[in-house]
């Protein structure tokens, strides 16, 4: 209760006149609402730490969209309803239901998504041709499991998305007979790609950084590096955290890191995020001084599996073989459900930009000076890709997993 009041207070001030943000409607007396992709965000990463704990993860947001879509359109009855609820807060807040053509990204923008939707189910199960039809309208992949076949065919169609991917699924995932497996397998998969606008990285500055896992815990991290230079950065006071916002070439989306004061800071930042509108926070006013920045160089390859993981939105009954009413596959009711649904993502960051190598790219180094003013992300923090309509992906950095030997970090076991 008394932290639920001092984050309502903590809002408060933030939605206050001046800082120029967008008052969200208000939830319920005097509270802000909650922003769909923060709070999906703030669930998976909180399911993900208590299992295993990666460097980071990264969600894509429209993929699972459609993942949504998908199991709406397969069930019936009560397991339909808890979906259908957890999806009108969705098309509320992040406008899937806006088509209005400014809010689309032009062709031009070269920022690239590549997705990938499928839904495999046991091939003996009969399929109403109306349910393909629109499963297929949904730019979704609708497939038989075949044991012969089907998992090298999915393992090409991740690889098309990133080759990392390629071997994130086994063919226990897919489900062959539907006497012994009466499920259905939904997977996810997207990566991004785009390139720095002005971020001015260069290869002859990568080193490796002390990176501070937490309080007590410190190791090595490979960093990129920027000289000084004039940024886009506001410090957020009601968040107590400094935000970089990073443009990529030809693209209206933007690379946003938010970094919190404090070292171990993440965590009550991503709860308060559930209250922040992100694509608002492209309008705050910046720090027009000039930046040196640090950032870790990322590989990412997240998989996390949702099925265990949607409690929080209110979807559970789909994922529960006693409970799953998926009757709108084949317009019966029988024992069907859905067992797996990992979502796939890759996430690499480096001099260049996101997803993209060519270490060929001459740049040369400008030097404008010293400063005093540093955006060093040395521990953990939050990341996003937006733009002014639409949140594509969020995730986090820094929840590494530290070797013993790494703990009192290496400078002080090389001095002794
Ligand atoms: C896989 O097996 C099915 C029948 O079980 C057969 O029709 C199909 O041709 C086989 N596919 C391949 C690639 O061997
Ligand atoms: C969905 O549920 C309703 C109400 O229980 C039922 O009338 C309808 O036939 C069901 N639809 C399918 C496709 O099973």
């Amino acid at each position: 209760m008394t932290v639920a009041v001092s984050i309502g207070l903590l809002l408060c001030q933030w939605f206050g006149p001046g800082e120029g943000l967008i008052p969200s409607e208000l939830y319920p007396a005097g509270w802000p609402a909650r922003q769909y992709p923060t709070v999906l965000h703030k669930a998976i990463v909180d399911g993900v730490s208590s299992n295993e704990i990666p460097d980071g993860l990264m969600i894509a947001h429209d993929t699972l969209t459609t993942a949504f879509g998908v199991l709406l359109a397969s069930s019936n009855g009560s397991t339909a309803d808890e979906i259908a609820e957890a999806m009108t807060v969705l098309s509320k807040v992040t406008g899937i239901a806006n088509t209005e053509l400014s809010h689309l990204k032009p062709v031009s923008d070269k920022f690239k998504e590549s997705s990938y939707t499928g839904v495999y189910v046991p091939p003996q199960l009969y399929i109403r041709a109306d349910y393909a039809d629109k499963i297929r309208d949904m730019g979704v992949d609708l497939v038989p499991s075949l044991p012969n076949s089907t998992i090298e065919s999915l393992s090409d169609k991740l690889s098309t998305i990133s080759n990392d991917l390629k071997d994130t699924t086994s063919s226990d995932d897919l489900p062959y007979i539907l006497d012994r497996q009466p499920e259905v397998f939904v997977v996810t998969a997207a990566s991004f790609k785009a390139v720095w606008a002005d971020a001015d990285f260069h290869n002859e500055n990568r080193r490796m950084r002390e990176f501070n896992v937490d309080e007590r815990r410190r190791t090595f991290v490979d960093t990129l590096y920027s000289l000084p230079k004039q940024r886009h950065i506001a410090h957020l006071h009601k968040l107590r955290a400094t935000m970089l916002l990073l443009p990529l070439k030809y693209s209206r989306v933007k690379f946003m890191v938010i970094l919190p004061d404090r070292i171990n800071g993440l965590h009550q930042m991503e709860k308060e995020l559930e209250f922040v509108d992100l694509r608002s926070l492209l309008g705050v006013k910046m720090d027009h001084g000039r930046y040196d920045v640090r950032l870790p160089v990322m590989n990412i390859v997240t998989n996390i599996e949702l099925a265990d993981n949607l409690g929080f939105l209110g979807i559970r009954k789909v994922f529960n073989p006693k409970q799953a009413d998926l009757s709108r596959i084949t317009g019966q009711k029988q024992r069907l459900r859905v067992r797996r649904f990992p979502h796939l993502t890759h996430f690499e960051l480096n001099e260049q930009g996101i997803n993209f190598r060519n270490f060929e790219i001459q740049t040369r180094v400008r030097h404008d000076g010293e400063t005093h003013n540093h955006f060093y992300a040395s521990h953990p923090f939050f990341f996003a890709l937006v733009d002014e309509y639409k949140v594509y992906a969020t995730g986090r950095y820094g929840q590494l997993t530290v070797d013993p030997d790494d703990i009192k970090g290496k400078g002080m076991r090389s001095s002794s």
